[in-house]
């Protein structure tokens, strides 16, 4: 079995990463998150009990699984605080359970207030973020105003540098925005409770990650979002401000992977995306609201309905491109079933002429017409299902085509929301 496995989202998030993450959870002694912040949503669904995560790390459910946040994450303290209570109170014990890295990065009011105000001023070019404050925090780390989690130990420092932001971030909300400043005092005195509350968790996740790996603890590398949102390799500028590749695991956590360390992608059986950007197999009719209503596709954020549409394989052989992946667990696979014909995306026409090349200018992506291959559909019950025998033949198909396409293997399917509902088809550890 290997020391380490990194997943991710292969196409613009909420492939249910969150399921399968806590479905290999119970092998490993540590879950991490290495980039994004509470813009995630991962759902976890045990014995009908539905568990949104949008910060902790999607381990916690298994009770002896240490979860670290990493430095590459960007942290809403109040947002982080909350979840934990919201795990107690469902009788999760999350206590010496959640290390939260010195060094990250923290989501404050201002973040959220720009991040808003910045989306209503867009008007025809909203990018339609989840305005949780991810991409003004990101901002200020790269220009180095940024307050970290440390800054919360020392109350005096954080009210000066805070004071200091706060001067700029009013001007531009006032000003530019035309929205309410914010009160510097009352800011300082919250972050100053929520540093008292949230001391106990600090650690230096780095450090003792380092320490754990080289102890032999097997680790899972938790991604949010999907690589099509990657900051670079994404749809930019409809992309979210961190990077999702997996590469970034090493880096949002501050050590370095086990020597064994293998990878997989998250892909669903078919495509959605929350917010605006490119979308070439987008479904606008009733086809796409049958994805909508049978796959439950609203938001775990923001509960905006997901744009939905057919697989896309163009988009996702480029985004395993970027990474080098070769296993996939396919997901929401019975979201398909009764559906006579499905199409599948192989190619793209762009003017008048077919390719496979994903462009890096958006305006392109917006043109691209899918290129369609039609395969037969499956019927009948999926939850039953338990070893790879018993899947119908025409979903066999379905995933074959997948693999051939893409030069991946499925080592897992998804057949339901619930954690049982999984076919292991060819086990990622052995
Ligand atoms: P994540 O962000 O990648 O973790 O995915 P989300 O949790 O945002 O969205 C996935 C949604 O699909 C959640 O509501 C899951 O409970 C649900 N889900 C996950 N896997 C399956 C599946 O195989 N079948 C069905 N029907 N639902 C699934
Ligand atoms: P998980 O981890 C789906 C999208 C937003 C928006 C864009 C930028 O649950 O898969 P941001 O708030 O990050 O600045 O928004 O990225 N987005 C997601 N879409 N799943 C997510 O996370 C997402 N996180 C951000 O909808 O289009
Ligand atoms: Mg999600």
């Amino acid at each position: 079995m290997p020391q380490g496995v990194v997943l991710i989202g292969v196409q613009w998030g909420d492939e249910g990463k969150g399921k399968i993450v806590d479905y290999y959870s119970e092998q490993v002694d540590i879950v991490g998150r290495f980039q994004g912040g509470n813009n995630a949503g991962h759902t976890i669904v045990v014995e009908g009990e539905t568990t949104i995560l949008h910060l902790i790390p999607s381990g916690i459910l298994h009770p002896h699984t240490l979860c670290m946040i990493g430095s590459g994450v960007v942290v809403d303290p109040e947002i982080f605080l909350h979840e934990i209570e919201v795990l107690e109170k469902a009788g999760i014990n999350t206590k010496g359970r959640i290390l939260l890295s010195d060094r990250a990065h923290l989501i404050l009011d201002y973040h959220k207030h720009l991040d808003a105000a910045r989306e209503n001023r867009r008007a025809g070019s909203k990018i339609g973020t989840t305005k949780r404050g991810i991409g003004p925090a990101y901002e200020d780390r790269a220009s180095r105003r940024g307050l970290r989690v440390v800054d919360l130990l020392n109350p005096e420092r954080f009210r000066t540098r805070l004071e200091e932001n706060l001067e700029e971030k009013n001007f531009l909300l006032k000003e530019l925005y035309k929205t309410d400043p914010l009160p510097a005092e009352g800011l300082a005195e919250k972050y100053r409770k929520i540093g008292e509350k949230i001391s106990p968790y600090i650690a230096d996740v780095a450090g003792q990650l380092h320490d754990m790996v080289a102890d032999g603890k097997r680790v899972f590398y938790e991604g949010a979002q999907g690589i099509l949102l990657d900051i670079d390799y994404g749809t930019y500028p409809y992309v979210t401000s961190s990077h999702t590749l997996p590469s970034q695991a090493a880096l949002g956590l501050g050590a370095r992977l086990p020597k064994d360390t293998l990878f997989i992608a998250v892909m669903k059986a078919y495509t959605t995306r929350v917010g605006e950007g490119p979308f070439p197999t987008e479904l606008d009719g009733a086809e796409g609201e049958h994805l909508r209503k049978v796959g439950a596709e609203f938001g775990a954020t923001t509960g905006r309905p997901r744009r939905c549409g057919w697989l896309d394989l163009v988009a996702v052989k480029y985004a395993l491109r970027t990474c080098g992946i070769t296993n996939l667990a396919v997901t929401k696979v019975d979201v398909l079933n009764d559906i006579e014909e499905i199409k599948v995306c192989t190619g793209y026409r762009f003017n008048g002429e077919v390719t496979d090349r994903v462009p890096a200018d958006t305006a392109e992506w917006e043109k691209l017409e899918p290129i369609y291959e039609t395969l037969p559909g499956w019927s009948g019950d999926l939850s039953t299902i338990k070893n790879a025998d018993q899947i119908p033949k025409n979903l066999k198909n379905y995933l074959k085509f997948i693999e051939d396409f893409t030069g991946t293997t499925v080592n897992l399917i998804s057949t339901g929301a619930g954690r049982e509902a999984v076919v292991d088809i060819k086990n990622l550890f052995s």
